[in-house]
């Protein structure tokens, strides 16, 4: 018999995309094969998120359209996972009632198991339903706490990228933000252990990983519900000694726990990247206060002063969210103010989005979207010129680039980024610098990315 072949779309963050690698690890281990395209799936996966109503519009469109495609094809498996599957279990059965399998982001540790039991369903009702135009899903649901993706044994090939990989540490949020559904859809906080990790880390640095990403909601909280003093500052010291890896970064960092023991071993270890991201979200104190988000503008610039006194390098990262109920004119020109103060090296701006069942949701939405969309266009505006302004300082200097492949809008030119996450691209053609570490001259600054020439080590002397 031939294996079936699954295919999976990945939507959200990328603890999402680390979720689809650890599924597809999962079922290949039992025996399915990867498609090379939708069309020639048995399985089709949606690995879905619930953050903003527009993700989950892009989910409910292709739903629509997988349905028209099990009209043709009864056998076809449709599966929801991820953020959707935990918030909307009962809407997506109603709604898309020829969806096989829904299963939440803390219940795919036995995914294999599951889509069995929809094969076994499927098999037990063959011939029941030739009335039918198309065949009702199996009705294989799975949310709340299941079976972790944690405790899946990673099969550590399989990743998109050689070089580079994430790895969870922690998995759920415990912060009250108002306006944010991931709580609801992940779950408490839970922390793996530092055993864990490190073993996971060493077994992909085996596989030729160098470049390791560490992934949480709130990242830098890990540890707290382990006690005995485990910490990320604790979980990076140990992961430093593995001796292939050289990039070592973290992602989301919470502003009320960057401590002044994360601060001192992102001065003292050389292997970690030298960016944070540390969402600020506004810059106006009446807007911080209604989002719960547990700090004020000044506080968040004492942290941020704490971290240049020590590491004058490190570049932050942020997302702000504009239209948020109440916010006005004024509460802009404070994340103005802020993002200006920080020059941030790079920002992702949301049109606030009511997530139902938050809190947020029960206040009036009362930012019109055109409002919205000024806002967020003022803001990008704002970060254009930030970034382009330390995209130019950057210029003559030398960077050490992982080069990640060919440009893909230019094959002549390799594509690659430098320790803070810089995008750079080169002339080069070929697949052997794939995966290195190589000094480029930085010639140009575009307005996301950098243009060089790579600097040859004999020339560099
Ligand atoms: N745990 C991370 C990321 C959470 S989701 C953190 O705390 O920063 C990623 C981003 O989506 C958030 O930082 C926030 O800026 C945005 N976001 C979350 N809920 C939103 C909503 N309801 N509407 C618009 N943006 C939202
Ligand atoms: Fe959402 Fe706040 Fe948790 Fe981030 S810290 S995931 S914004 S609740
Ligand atoms: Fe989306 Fe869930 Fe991530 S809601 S942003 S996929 S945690």
């Amino acid at each position: 018999m031939t294996r079936k072949a699954f295919f999976l779309h990945s939507y959200g963050c990328q603890m999402n995309k680390l979720d689809s690698e650890l599924v597809a690890s999962k079922l290949q281990q039992a025996g399915y094969r990867a498609a090379a395209s939708e069309g020639e799936a048995d399985v089709v996966l949606l690995n879905t998120c619930a953050v903003r109503e527009h993700a989950e519009d892009r989910v409910w469109s292709r739903l629509g359209r997988l349905r028209q495609r099990k009209r043709r094809d009864p056998a076809l498996v449709v599966g929801v996972l991820g953020c959707m599957a935990e918030e909307h279990q009962r809407t997506l059965q109603a709604r898309m009632p020829h969806v096989d399998l829904v299963v939440g982001p803390s219940a795919f540790g036995d995914i294999d198991q599951k889509l069995e039991q929809v094969f076994q369903s499927a098999r037990r009702r063959a011939g029941l339903e030739l009335g039918e135009s198309w065949r009702r899903g199996a009705g294989v649901v799975a949310a709340g706490h299941g079976v972790s993706g944690d405790v899946v044994h990673r099969e550590v090939g399989v990743r998109p990228q050689r070089s580079q990989a994430y790895v969870s540490v922690m998995r759920g949020c415990n912060m009250p933000c108002t306006y944010c559904i991931v709580p609801a859809t992940r779950g408490k906080e839970i922390s793996r252990s530092i055993d864990d990790i490190v073993a996971e880390t060493r077994r992909l640095c085996d596989d030729g990983v160098t470049e390791v990403t560490l992934l949480g909601q709130t990242v830098n909280a890990y540890g707290r519900d382990l006690g005995r003093g485990v910490t990320l500052a604790r979980l990076l010291r140990a992961l430093h000694e593995i001796d292939g890896l050289r990039r070592l970064a973290f992602i989301t960092s919470h502003p009320n726990f960057l401590s002044a023991e994360l601060i001192d071993a992102l001065a003292e270890l050389p292997k970690i990247a030298r960016y944070l991201h540390l969402p600020a979200q506004s810059g106006s104190d009446a807007v911080l206060k209604t989002m719960r988000r547990g700090y004020t503008v000044a506080r968040y610039l004492r942290r941020w002063e704490d971290l240049m006194a020590r590491c004058p390098d490190v570049e932050l990262h942020s997302d702000w969210i504009v239209g948020y109920p109440g916010e006005t004119e004024s509460d802009v020109d404070g994340t103005v103010a802020l993002m200006e103060r920080v020059r941030f090296a790079q920002s992702y701006v949301f049109k606030y989005s009511p997530r139902p069942g938050t809190v947020a949701a029960g206040l009036c939405d009362d930012v019109p979207d055109a409002v919205k969309a000024e806002r967020n266009q003022r803001l990008l505006a704002v970060q254009e010129r930030l970034t382009a302004e330390r995209n130019l300082a950057l210029v003559g200097s030398v960077q050490e680039v992982l080069v990640e492949g060919p440009s893909p809008r230019d094959p002549e030119r390799l594509t690659g980024r430098t320790a803070h996450h810089r995008i750079v691209h080169f002339p080069a053609v070929g697949r052997d610098l794939v995966g290195q570490y190589v000094p480029v001259r930085i010639d140009a600054a575009a307005a996301h990315s950098l243009l060089g020439s790579r600097v040859v080590e004999s020339v560099a002397r």
